[in-house]
């Protein structure tokens, strides 16, 4: 029973292809080692290595042979070729492995949400895959998860801990995010486009007070952003609950939301000088604003975090903006 068990024992190989980021998955029939098809491969060629052998098992091929003593690699079209029934040929060194695809939006997770739902508990730093892998923008992105405010599962597309990381970046610094999500950093306003896009998210601001008091917060459902082809406008429909004024949709001093998003290099504000150079930062300015988390840590240049229970940079030792 135990060599039926040690016979029919399926080694997983995971391959990363470095080129697209491309993953492979390959399983080992290990009843064939030793053997060699009776079939003709479709190719045979010398690899320097088993991942050399397995990156040529491409464009159709569906089951390939390496011999780690001869370096010796054999692809074929069809995987019935690497079925042990058809592999009795003796030949020492020989190992055979079937391909098997992955689909990459059953396993990698889109957001944090996924990764609570897949049993992650704990807060910190994760790897999310915002894009499938054919589009053009696809890249993982690593991101700090809150898994314990609110039923967990909170991506943060913003976060500030201790400072350390500026603010004052240009149009593609916010694009394609900046800083280390464990303490300060921007997700990119892509990456805020794509987690938003098609569906129905809700945005938790929370700013921490610098005196040890307790965290503030305010909810809003309906988040989206634009794409960069509307300068990533920013839009909110409903207020939620928090302890936090609404300063986004209903400030008398003015709503962000409806706004573009600005930079230094790129300005979008309805002001007549350029917010995002005055203040130091990136932002859906309006005239200028009422509410804003991307100023300079600490500095008088922060205008505003957030009327008006924090209306300058000294109030703040912490922001953190949340999606789910
Ligand atoms: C062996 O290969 C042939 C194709 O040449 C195929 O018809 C047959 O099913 C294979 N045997 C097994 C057990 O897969
Ligand atoms: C934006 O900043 C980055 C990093 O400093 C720099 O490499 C890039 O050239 C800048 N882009 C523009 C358009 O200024
Ligand atoms: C979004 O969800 C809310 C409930 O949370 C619902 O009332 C609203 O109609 C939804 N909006 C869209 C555009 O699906
Ligand atoms: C600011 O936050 C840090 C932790 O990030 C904490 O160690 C420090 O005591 C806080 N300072 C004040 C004045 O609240
Ligand atoms: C986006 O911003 C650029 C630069 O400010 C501007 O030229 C363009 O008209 C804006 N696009 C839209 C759709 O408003």
């Amino acid at each position: 029973m135990t060599t039926i068990v040690n016979r029919l024992h399926l080694l997983l190989t995971l391959i990363s292809m470095s080129k697209a980021m491309e993953c492979q998955q390959f399983r080992a029939n290990l009843e064939a080692d030793n053997k060699i098809s009776t079939q003709a491969p479709s190719d045979n060629l010398h690899a320097v290595s088993f991942a050399t052998c397995s990156r040529s098992c491409i464009n159709g091929c569906e089951c390939f042979s390496f011999n780690s003593r001869s370096n010796m690699c054999r692809l074929y079209i069809h995987r019935s070729s690497c079925d042990p029934s058809n592999m009795t040929v003796s030949e020492a060194g020989w190992r055979s492995y079937t391909i098997f695809e992955i689909q990459p939006t059953e396993t990698l997770p889109l957001d944090c949400k996924s990764l609570y739902m897949n049993g992650k508990r704990k807060s910190g730093v994760y790897t999310i895959y915002p894009w499938e892998r054919s589009d053009p923008n696809y890249r993982p992105v690593q991101v700090y998860c809150d898994m314990e405010t609110e039923g967990g599962g909170w991506t943060a597309i913003q976060r500030r801990v201790n400072g350390e990381e500026s603010f004052y970046r240009n149009w593609t610094e916010y694009k394609l995010g900046f800083g280390s999500p464990n303490v300060d950093y921007w997700i990119g306003n892509n990456a805020i486009h794509q987690l938003t896009n098609g569906r129905n998210l809700s945005l938790r601001v929370t700013i921490t007070p610098m005196n040890g008091g307790s965290v503030s917060f305010k909810m809003y459902h309906q988040f989206y952003v634009f794409g960069e082809d509307l300068n990533y406008t920013l839009q909110l429909a409903v207020p939620g609950n928090g302890n936090l004024d609404d300063v986004l949709l209903y400030s008398s001093g003015g709503r962000l939301t409806g706004m573009q998003f600005s930079t230094f290099d790129v300005d979008n504000d309805k002001s007549s000088y350029n917010c995002a150079a005055t203040y130091y930062g990136g932002w859906w300015f309006d005239n200028c604003d009422y509410a804003y988390l991307n100023g300079p840590w600490l500095s008088n240049d922060w205008h505003n975090p957030w009327h008006s229970q924090y209306t300058t940079a000294v109030d703040v030792n912490g922001t953190s903006m949340l999606i789910k």
